[in-house]
Formats: C-alpha cells, structure tokens, sequence
C-alpha cells in the first residue's frame, strides 16, 4: 500500500508575472492530518487547488494516491473530497436529497439507511435532514459534505479554512470527527490561518510564508503541536 498519499514535489506556481508557489514540497502520509499554515495571500488555496487540477503548476509536480495530477486528474477527483471555505450544494435541496443527488452523479448506490448512518455519524441534527438546505448554518453544511464524503468512501480529504465561520462547539465536534476518520486511515490536507485550530488537530503543520515553506512542526508523541512555537514562527513572518 502507497503511504505517502499526497505528495508536492518542487511546486511552483505563477501567476501572470507574480510567483505564487516557489519550490514547495512536502509528502502527507496515509492516515495523516496534514496542515498547511500561512497568512492572507500566502498561497495556500493555491497549493491546495494544485492537488485537484484547477491551478497548473509552472514548474514541479502535484501526485495524489499514487497519480499524477497532470495525467490522471479524472480519476483522482473521482475518488477525493473537497471542501471549499463555503460549502454550498443546493440550496433548494435537502441535505439527503443533496447527499442523493451526488452519489447518483458519482454512480454510487447507497439505502436510505446507510445515508442515515453518515448523517448520524457527523452528528446533523435529524430535523434538518429532509429541510432545504438554504436554511442551513455553515456548520451544518460542512457536515452534509462531510457525510456525502464518508458515502463515496473517500480516502483523502482537501479543506480549505474548514472551521472559519464555525462556532467553538461546532470546531470541537469538527476537530473531533476529522481526528476519527484520520486514525481509520482517511488523509487529511487542510489549509488554515487559524494558528490554534491547526495545533490541536493536525499531526503535522508546514508554515507557508509568501509562496515558500519557511517551517515543518510535528506533534511526534505529545497530544497537540506546541502553538507558542508555532504562533511565534507564524507572527514572525507575519509582522510586516
Ligand atoms: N487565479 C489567480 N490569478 C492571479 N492571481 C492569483 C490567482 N489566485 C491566486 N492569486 C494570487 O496568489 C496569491 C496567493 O493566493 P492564495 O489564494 O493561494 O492565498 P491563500 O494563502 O489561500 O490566502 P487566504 O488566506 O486569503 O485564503 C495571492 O497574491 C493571490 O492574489
Ligand atoms: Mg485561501
């Protein structure tokens, strides 16, 4: 079994003249939550987007389980999950008719039970399941997309800024069911400004400052990455 699951090998990225990406590399592990820290501008979303072929790198490579992103693009966004800073959907649907909706698109046969069971397990309140999803919190539409995802058996998560906008509890419940799919093998690549949120759940954090990877830190043994070391690389390089 491949282990390095997500792989950048000397990305670089521009735009019109501006270099956005120079030379970044990292490989994320199978079962790892993997983020990746920077402030506004760093070009994080950038990285991100590199792994799901909607920014071409102009120098380097992106890989995810194993393939290559520049030949097997299809395939890989067939079996990943994304979720964007907003996730939207269908506002005039349900969260089960959204769920529905997908799985038929991606030709996935799922009973109402088992579409039950995600919803249950990301903890939707169950009066929300059959409401337009319209009238949804951002939390509670992360959680739909999050489920939809479980249903399609996805091995690798892309998020980007997954708890701006989410209440300290619906952080906690988010922290907490992201850190369960990870320990069950499910890979993690999360880009965030949140200096906090990313020590308490990630096993590892790459600093991004202007398009560079400037720091690597890593929980190893201890229950959470040090955010004093963390803050003080991150404000550093900040601090303009
Ligand atoms: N499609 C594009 N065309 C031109 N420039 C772009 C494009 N996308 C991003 N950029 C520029 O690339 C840089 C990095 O952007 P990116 O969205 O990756 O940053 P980020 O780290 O995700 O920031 P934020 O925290 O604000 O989301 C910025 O200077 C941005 O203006
Ligand atoms: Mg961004």
């Amino acid at each position: 079994m491949q282990s390095e699951i997500i792989v950048a090998s000397s990305l670089s990225v521009r735009f019109n003249e501006q270099t956005v990406l120079d030379d970044v590399s990292f490989a994320v592990r199978k079962g790892e939550v993997f983020a990746l820290l920077g402030g506004n501008g760093a070009g994080k979303s950038t990285t991100l987007k590199t792994f799901l072929g909607t920014v071409q790198p102009s120098a380097g490579s992106a890989m995810v389980l194993g393939m290559s992103v520049a030949d097997e693009i299809s395939t890989i966004r067939s079996k990943v999950a994304y979720l964007p800073e907003s996730v939207t959907l269908y506002g005039h649907l349900s969260g089960v008719e959204n769920i529905e909706y997908f799985l038929s698109l991606a030709q996935i046969s799922r009973t109402s039970d088992e579409i039950a069971d995600a919803l249950n397990r990301v903890a939707l309140q169950s009066a929300a399941w059959n409401r337009a999803m319209s009238h949804y919190s951002k939390g509670m539409r992360q959680k739909v997309a999050i489920a939809l995802a479980l249903l399609r058996e996805a091995p690798v998560l892309f998020l980007d800024e997954p708890t701006s906008g989410l209440d300290p509890n619906a952080i906690d419940e988010f922290n907490q069911l992201i850190a369960a799919l990870a320990s069950e093998g499910t890979t993690v690549f999360m880009v965030t400004h949140d200096v906090y949120g990313a020590c308490q759940i990630a096993h590892r954090i790459a600093l991004l400052d202007q398009g560079k990877i400037v720091g690597m830190f890593e929980r190893g043994e201890a229950s959470h990455i040090d955010t004093e070391a963390v803050h003080t690389a991150f404000s550093a390089r900040n601090k303009r």
